[in-house]
C-alpha cells in the first residue's frame, strides 16, 4: 500500500446557516401577569420586548436537528458529507447520551462524530474557534456548530430577576474548507475564570452551592444569577475582547463588516458599540425579540444576516461571546 499524502492545510469558510425558533412568544407584557415587573422595566434596562418558549414537547434536540439541517441545505452540502458535529447547550436533554450523537443520527449524518460542548453564552464560539482549527488542518471538510438552548425549563419562573431575560432556540453553521488557503479565522481567543462562577450557576443539590448561597433564590435545577456582577463582567469583558480582537487580527474597527456579539443585554452593547465609536449597523442586536438564549443567540444572528443579506464572501466579522463560567471568547 503506498503512503497517502499528508492532509494539506485548507482555507476555511462559513458555508451555510440556519437556525429553529419555537413559535409560541411571550411579551413582556405576559410577564407582568406572572411576576412583579412591566414591559417598561424590561426594556428599559434590558432591550427585550418578547423572547420564544419552547412547548413542553419541544426538545432542544428537535431544535437543533432542525437548525443543522436548514444550515446544510444553505450550504449544499449533504448531512452523509458532515464529518462532525458540535452542539454548545447548557441545557442538554441528558447528560449522557450527547445531544449531539443523536442530532447526527437524526440528520441522518451518522458516523460522523459528535460532542457537546459546555461552555454557556459562549459555547457556540468556542465550538467555531475550534471547527475553524480542525478545518484549517486539512484532515476535516465539513463540521457543523450548532447553539441550541430551552432555557425556559431551567428558569425560576417566579424570581423576575432572571425570568424575564431569556429564551428557547437554536441556530447552526456549517464550517467547511475552502480551496483559498488565505480564507478562515484571522484571530481567536477562547478564555474562563472559574474563580467566579458563583455569579451565574444552576446547582442541582444543597452541596452545589457557594459557601455564601450568592443569589441564590431558593430553587434548586434553576439559573441563579448574581445580575450587577454579570453586568459589570459582561460590558469589561465585552470591550476588551473586542479591542483585543481588532489588535490581534491586525485590522481596524472600521474594516469590519459586522460584530456579532452574544445577546446578553442591549444596554451591555451599545457601551461596548459607543466606546469602540461604532456606527449602530455594525453591532448587530436582535435581543427585542429573542432574549438571551445562551450559545444559540450568535448562530441565530448570523442566519438573520445572511437572510437579510447582509453579509457577503470576504466580510471580516467578529463573533464575541461571554456567559456563565465564567467564560469568554472570540
Ligand atoms: N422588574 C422590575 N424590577 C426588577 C426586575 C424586574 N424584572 N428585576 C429586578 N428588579 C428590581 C430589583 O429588585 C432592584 O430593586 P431595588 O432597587 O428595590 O432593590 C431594581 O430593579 C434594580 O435592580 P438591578 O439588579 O440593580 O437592575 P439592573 O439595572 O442592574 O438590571 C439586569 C438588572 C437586567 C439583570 C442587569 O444587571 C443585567 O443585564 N445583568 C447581566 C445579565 C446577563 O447578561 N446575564 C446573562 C449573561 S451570561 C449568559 O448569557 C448566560
Amino acid at each position: 500500500m503506498s503512503p497517502q499524502a499528508p492532509p494539506q492545510p485548507a482555507g476555511v469558510r462559513l458555508a451555510g446557516t440556519g437556525m429553529a425558533i419555537p413559535p409560541k412568544v411571550l411579551t413582556n407584557d405576559d410577564l407582568a401577569e406572572m411576576v412583579d415587573t412591566s414591559d417598561d422595566w424590561i426594556s428599559r434596562r434590558t432591550g427585550i420586548r418578547q423572547r420564544h418558549i419552547a412547548e413542553e414537547a419541544t426538545t432542544v434536540r428537535e431544535l437543533a436537528s432542525t437548525s443543522v439541517r436548514l444550515a446544510l441545505t444553505n450550504a449544499g452540502v449533504e448531512p452523509a458529507e458532515l464529518d462532525f458535529l458540535m452542539v454548545a447547550t447548557l441545557t442538554a436533554e441528558m447528560c449522557c447520551p450527547s445531544t449531539s450523537a443523536r442530532v447526527v443520527a437524526e440528520i441522518g449524518a451518522a458516523p460522523a462524530g459528535a460532542v457537546d460542548l459546555s461552555a454557556a453564552c459562549s459555547g457556540f464560539v468556542y465550538g467555531l474557534n475550534m471547527a475553524a482549527g480542525l478545518i484549517r488542518t486539512g484532515q476535516y471538510t465539513h463540521i457543523g456548530v450548532v447553539g441550541a438552548e430551552t432555557l425556559s425549563r431551567i428558569v425560576d419562573w417566579n424570581d423576575r430577576s432572571t425570568c424575564v431575560l431569556f429564551g428557547d432556540g437554536a441556530g447552526a453553521v456549517i464550517v467547511s474548507a475552502s480551496d483559498n488557503p488565505d480564507q478562515g479565522c484571522l484571530y481567536q481567543s477562547m478564555a474562563s475564570d472559574g474563580n467566579a462562577w458563583h455569579t451565574l450557576y444552576c446547582a442541582r443539590t444543597e452541596e452545589d452551592l457557594p459557601d455564601d448561597r450568592d443569589g441564590f433564590s431558593g430553587v434548586f435545577n434553576t439559573l441563579q444569577m448574581n445580575g450587577r456582577e454579570v453586568y459589570r463582567f459582561a460590558v469589561s469583558t465585552l470591550q476588551q475582547t473586542i479591542t483585543e480582537a481588532i489588535e490581534g487580527a491586525g485590522i481596524r474597527a472600521d474594516d469590519l463588516a459586522m460584530i456579532v456579539p452574544h445577546q446578553s443585554n442591549q444596554r451591555i452593547l451599545e457601551l461596548a458599540r459607543t466606546k469602540l465609536g461604532l456606527p449602530e449597523e455594525k453591532m448587530y442586536s436582535n435581543i427585542d425579540r429573542y432574549g438571551n438564549t445562551s450559545a444559540a443567540s450568535v448562530p441565530i444572528c448570523l442566519n438573520e444576516l445572511m437572510e437579510a443579506g447582509r453579509l457577503h464572501e470576504g466580510d471580516l466579522v467578529l463573533m464575541v461571546g461571554l456567559g456563565g463560567g465564567l467564560t469568554w471568547a472570540s
